[in-house]
């Protein structure tokens, strides 16, 4: 049986320390609660930086739950005069396993280019890391039909590493939308992607909720990309029980 991965992207939430620790126990205490059904998923969290290291240091406790921790994003360099970057060696010594690279909300609002994501992706691979590279198109590309050019020039810069890289299918239209993706349409670039590296897992997001993620599931996506439910621990724990059951 194949194990999906199911991505807590938090963003820039929440706004203290101590609501995210509880957002985090509750969380656990659901992974624990569920622990047999949930045998098959892994479970990636990633809150902000700055609360990172508190939910890592319990990691150790957690083993059993597969649950790891990944940060949202990470500079290209491994240390020095960078002010303000976090590098993906800091995050790997950490204990962290996975960066989310690309997202759609950093590349429009803090203007990263491709060459960017590309330079930031081999650093978290040198570090050992496992990037999370999105992917996807707006939606003045989905109307002027240039999907599958935006991919593909999207994708371009992890040659030859693609097969080391987890894709996130997201299209920039469906994130935050209440709007999802037909799950038949991302079934398309679901075999789009998967003709560039069979290894590669290819995951989903945009607008994912407890109803609707089993059937990206069903038509063959190797996990999902959650926002906003990730912070509702009912409801993301309610999308790992009812993924599972597609698997
Ligand atoms: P959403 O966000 O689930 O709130 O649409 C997904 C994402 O941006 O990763």
């Amino acid at each position: 049986m194949k194990k999906i991965k199911i991505v807590a992207n938090w963003k820039c939430n929440p706004g203290t320390l101590k609501e995210a620790k509880v957002l985090f126990n509750l969380l656990t205490s659901e992974l624990k609660k569920n622990f047999l059904i949930l045998k098959d998923v892994e479970t990636i969290v990633c809150p902000p930086f700055l609360y990172l290291p508190f939910f890592v240091f319990q990691v150790k406790n957690l083993k059993h739950y597969n649950l790891k921790f990944g940060a949202q994003n990470c500079f290209w360099e491994e240390k020095g005069p960078f002010t303000g970057e976090v590098s993906p060696l800091m995050l790997k010594n950490l204990g962290c396993q996975y960066v989310i690279l690309g997202h759609s909300e950093r590349r429009q609002i803090l203007k990263e280019t491709e060459l960017m994501i590309g330079k930031k992706i081999k650093t978290a691979l040198k570090a050992k890391l496992k990037p999370i590279l999105c992917i996807g198109e707006s939606l003045e590309e989905k109307k002027k039909k240039k999907t599958f050019q935006v991919l593909r020039r999207q994708l371009k810069i992890v040659f030859p590493e693609i097969s080391k890289v987890i894709i996130a299918y997201e299209p920039v239209w469906a994130i935050g939308t209440a709007m999802p993706c037909p799950p038949g349409e991302a079934q398309k670039i679901l075999f789009f992607l998967k003709k560039f590296s069979e290894k590669s897992k290819i995951l989903y997001g945009g607008s994912v909720n407890s109803q609707n993620c089993k059937e990206y599931i069903k038509v063959g996506f190797d996990g999902l990309l959650v926002g906003s439910a990730s912070l509702i621990p009912k409801e993301f724990v309610q999308i790992l029980k009812n993924a599972t059951n597609e698997i």
